[in-house]
């Protein structure tokens, strides 16, 4: 196995390295780079974060729980890179020392890489760029002043064009063995489907922001891997007349700004999924694929009606996706067989998503409900609702849509519907929420959509930094 990539501008090529030794490990232990610093080590604190580019520009990614492999063909700088070759500090380097936006610093090389890759991109939506960075001592407010300050400074030459798109080897992937034992990086999906039916006890890896937590937390040993990055036409949405499909290799910031443009509702629950690093990471076919009951892409998609495609060597299978989790744990898909992509009928835009964590930012849910109702002269001629968080797996709440449809959408019919939630759901009591919680949420869910369909405000966006 070769890796072949640009770390602050020099050419590195690493063969013999563990395929699930982690940027941050190597960073620190190998290169002696400790400006990267381990918080957390499970995606979580941002103190890790690097700026990775490639062909489709500059993303923030947590070195913690990215491994080597997924970097081959990319540019990485870190904290140490940031600075321009003659010590002149990066804008946003600067700016953190004229708003006084670090104390202790621990947080800060992390903060600065983000700021970095949000300066390159143009992007001044600070709270939701940095949300993935906490900070234990400074406060907010002077990191955010920091970063519309350095927003009106141009982005230095050496950060942007990257060096690395202009050494062919580097920008087109290669070279780079994509097999070596243990290891597999297959290019395309005909590929994958072969090696993953040949090695069906393989662990898949996509963003790796589940099974990165395997080895860091969970120390585990995974054995044979198959790296999914590579499988570029897996990472594509396309668009027909009927359906929206995307990809199982598309990033969750991708289907961020997809579902902008179709089910604002959705986006909106993105927004609030992960952090900016763990959506330029995490794929939505590695969503679906875990079957986590508290994941937070089925219950939208289940209640748009989609389709998730299977694929086992030239077996193709698609069903709709609520079919798919059919236990906790244990979803319809068998050894050997891979998560191609998911399609979302067209349809008018009705959605409407809610995610509840204990903290707004960077949660995971305790319980996420999606409605997709259309009301026709004040009746409710269409339901479909489906939760997580409420059950073992993502579920339809089929007696509460049996028991709104064809009645007036109104306060009486949800009152009346009160009992049928109990023969949809019997949710369990974790660290999360209690059952109690999580079935009043759920019903109160149904009543903020009625609300809002009323023209009641409902956000709870009011506390801004
Ligand atoms: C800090 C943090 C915050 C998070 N916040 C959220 C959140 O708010 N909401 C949420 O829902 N999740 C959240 N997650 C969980 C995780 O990010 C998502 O589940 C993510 O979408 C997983 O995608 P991935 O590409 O990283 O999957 P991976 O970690 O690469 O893989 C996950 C699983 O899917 C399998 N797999 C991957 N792709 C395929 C495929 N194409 N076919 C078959 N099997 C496949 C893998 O083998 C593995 O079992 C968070 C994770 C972290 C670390
Ligand atoms: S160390 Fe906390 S996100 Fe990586
Ligand atoms: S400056 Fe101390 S954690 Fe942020």
């Amino acid at each position: 196995m070769t890796i072949a990539f640009l770390l602050n501008g020099e050419k590195i090529a690493l063969s013999g390295v563990s395929p699930t030794a982690t940027l941050l490990d190597w960073l620190r232990d190998e290169r002696g780079l400790k400006g990267t610093k381990e918080g957390c080590n499970e995606g979580d604190c941002g103190a890790c974060t690097v700026m990775v580019q490639d062909a489709d520009g500059a993303k923030a990614l947590n070195a913690c729980i990215l491994f080597l492999p997924q970097l081959h063909g990319k540019s990485v700088h870190t904290v140490e890179g940031l600075a321009a070759p003659d010590g002149t500090l990066h804008p946003v380097q600067q700016a953190m020392i004229d708003h006084h936006g670090s104390q202790c610093g621990f947080c800060t090389p992390g903060f600065a890489c983000s700021m970095a890759t949000a300066h390159l991109n143009g992007e001044t939506a600070f709270d939701d760029a940095l949300a993935g960075n906490l900070c234990r001592c400074t406060g907010y407010a002077p990191i955010i002043r920091a970063a519309k300050a350095a927003a009106l400074e141009p982005v230095p030459n050496h950060i942007r064009p990257d060096r690395g798109f202009f050494v062919p080897e580097i920008s087109t992937g290669g070279p780079g063995d994509s097999q070596s034992p243990g290891f597999h990086a297959p290019q395309s999906i005909d590929e994958l489907a072969e090696l993953a039916a040949r090695l069906p006890d393989a662990t898949l890896i996509a963003g790796a922001t589940d099974v990165g937590l395997w080895v860091t937390k969970q120390l585990r040993e995974l054995g044979e891997v198959i790296f999914l990055n590579r499988c570029e036409d897996m990472q594509h949405i396309e668009e027909t007349e009927t359906h929206l499909r995307i990809g199982a290799g598309v990033t969750m910031d991708r289907v961020h700004k997809l579902m902008e443009a179709h089910f604002p509702s959705y986006a909106e629950m993105i927004r609030r999924y992960g952090s900016t690093q763990v959506r330029n990471a995490a794929t939505i076919g590695g969503n679906i694929a875990n079957g986590s009951p508290i994941g937070d892409n089925p219950p939208p998609l289940i209640a748009l009606g989609a389709i998730v495609h299977l694929r086992y060597r030239e077996t193709h299978r698609e069903m709709p996706l609520e079919e798919f989790y059919i236990d906790y744990g244990n979803q319809d898909r068998h050894p050997g067989e891979i998560v191609v992509a998911v399609s979302i009928p067209k349809q008018a835009d009705t959605l409407k998503v809610y995610k509840l964590s204990k903290r707004f930012d960077q949660d995971i849910s305790a319980v996420c409900g999606a409605f997709n109702i259309t009301v026709e002269n004040g009746t409710v001629s269409e339901a479909r609702i489906a939760f997580g968080g409420m059950a073992g797996t993502p579920k339809r709440a089929r007696a509460v849509e049996a028991a709104i449809i064809g009645k007036p959408w109104s306060d009486e019919t949800l009152i009346a519907a009160w009992n049928a939630w109990e023969e949809d759901f019997t949710p369990l009591s974790d660290m999360r929420a209690s059952a109690d919680y999580r079935m009043s949420a759920a019903r109160n869910m149904l009543s903020r959509c009625l609300l809002e369909d009323l023209g009641a405000a409902t956000s709870v966006l009011e506390v801004r930094a």
